[in-house]
């Protein structure tokens, strides 16, 4: 995939947003060259959307109960998104499945968060899942959606361990900080391009380094 001129982010949320935070102080930091075009919730109590707005970028809430279908609702988020030219869609937190229509508007172009090692844990509560299951090992998956739910192409991984004595929440905090890295470095490595998928694998762009050799 060549580079693309569009480095215009649109993020998805349903809550508490340290996922968007970790994204905007990225961008400020400049480890991430990227714009938050807008910031979509479909809770109007998400805290990520005060995030937003601290951060000066437009924050809007769609409720997806105003929509009959999910259909009807994906369509709306696509207006929403290309009417600020949005070319990236980031889910951070966005606790709706996505449909064809979202992801038609946007083929591989829309990334997502999920705190656990894929495939092991998808859907909900991805944390509660490791520690009743028994892993010793954890982490975090930002994978390119598609329409298998949390079955996309991987981007970026990132390990934690599982400690005896962690409880889902203990162990969903170790994940956050390596998810806070995770998010801005993956969506950094699909803005520069040269990438591609091949079957279910993502294949990153050869680094300066390793071309060289
Ligand atoms: C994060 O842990 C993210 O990985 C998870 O929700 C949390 C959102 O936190 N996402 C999922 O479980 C998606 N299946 P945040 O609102 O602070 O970014």
């Amino acid at each position: 995939m060549p580079e693309s001129s569009n480095r215009r982010v649109g993020v998805l949320i349903s809550g508490r947003g340290t996922n968007l935070q970790a994204l905007i102080d990225a961008i400020e930091a400049r480890r991430l060259n990227a714009t938050i075009a807008v910031v979509i919730s479909n809770r109007a109590d998400a805290a990520g959307l005060q995030r937003a707005r601290a951060a000066g970028i437009e924050a809007i809430t769609l409720p997806h109960r105003a929509y009959a279908t999910r259909d009807d609702y994906d369509r709306a988020l696509v207006k929403e998104l290309q009417a600020r030219d949005a070319g990236l869609v980031c889910l951070a937190g966005f606790m709706r499945l996505v449909g064809e229509p979202l992801i038609a508007a946007f083929p591989n172009r829309i990334l997502n968060i999920h705190p656990s090692l894929l495939p092991a844990f998808p859907g909900l509560d991805a944390q509660k899942q490791a520690i009743e299951y028994g892993v010793k090992v954890s982490g975090v998956t930002v994978h390119l959606v598609t329409a298998e739910l949390d079955g996309g192409p991987i981007i970026v991984q990132r390990s934690v361990p599982v400690m005896p004595g962690d409880t889902a929440d203990t162990l969903a905090a170790r994940i956050l900080e390596q998810e806070h890295l995770a998010y801005p470095e993956a969506v950094q490595m699909i803005l520069d391009g040269g990438w591609r998928v091949d079957g279910r694998r993502f294949v990153a762009a050869k680094s300066p380094t390793s071309a060289a050799t």
